[in-house]
């Protein structure tokens, strides 16, 4: 791999459709880091600080947090070193305002998106791998109980914590997530087929299967 290439890329795509899976993937892929703002969020309603304090309600019910609020955390985070050579933005932007100030961000700093990946899955195949999913509470680490055991009963393979499901995967919840992601995030497929970022790839239900089609659309990065 040509070690002066720089990776900057978002994915999108809706609640559970594999963006934070293929982040995970990709991050190693192309050493650059994965930046989540959902696990960032949680771990701060975790860690109970003022911003955690802020989101937790928003998020338990599957609303969006305020665009300042996500804008900050990214501002910051792709200003530190490890974010030189790229990173993977994982649910951020959701919203064209998001979107717009990415590009202020990227633009004051004299760089650009490579490409902006959405994985496609159908809302009711989501509902179904939400209820499935269980989470590290303590590094964010996902898994599922059918496609993505972990390898030691219910416990994180990179730090040996127990495995919880998400507040936000309830049903109920999951619905209005997908909602949120129709009205305010779709969009977002157009914004950046405008400018001839978008990549678009069908998320298979065997995870392999989806990895392969993204690194197929990704090739010529
Ligand atoms: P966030 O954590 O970003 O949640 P999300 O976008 O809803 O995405 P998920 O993490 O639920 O799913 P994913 O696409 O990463 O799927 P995963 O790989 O885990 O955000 C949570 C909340 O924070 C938001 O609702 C909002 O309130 C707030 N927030 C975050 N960012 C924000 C922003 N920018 N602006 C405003 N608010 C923001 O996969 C899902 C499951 O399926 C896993 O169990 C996985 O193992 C399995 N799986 C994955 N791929 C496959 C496959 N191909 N086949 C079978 N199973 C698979």
């Amino acid at each position: 791999m040509n070690t002066n290439k720089t990776y900057r890329l978002v994915l999108l795509g809706a609640p559970g459709a594999g963006k934070g899976t293929q982040a995970e993937r990709l991050t190693e892929k192309y050493s650059v880091p994965q930046i989540s703002t959902g696990v960032i969020l949680r771990a701060a309603i975790e860690a109970g600080t003022d911003l955690g304090k802020k989101v937790k309600e928003l998020i338990e019910n599957g609303k969006l947090v305020p665009d300042e609020d996500v804008v900050a955390i990214v501002g910051q985070r792709i200003a530190e070193k490890d974010c030189e050579n790229g990173f993977i933005l994982d649910g951020f932007p959701r919203t064209i305002p998001q979107a717009e100030a990415l590009d202020r961000l990227l633009d004051e700093n004299g760089t650009a998106l490579d490409a902006v990946l959405s994985i496609e899955v159908k809302d009711e195949d989501i509902v179904t791998r939400m209820s499935g999913r269980r989470v590290c509470k303590k590094c964010g680490a996902s898994y599922h109980v059918v496609y993505k055991r972990p390898k030691n009963g219910n416990l994180c393979d990179n730090c040996g914590t127990e495995l919880v499901s998400r507040e936000d995967d309830k049903v109920e919840v999951v619905m209005g997530r997908l909602e949120a992601y129709h009205k305010q995030t779709a969009p977002l497929k157009d914004y950046y087929a405008a400018k001839g970022l978008l990549v678009t790839v069908q998320g298979r239900e065997e995870l392999a299967d989806t990895s392969a089609a993204v690194d197929e659309a990704l090739k010529n990065l």
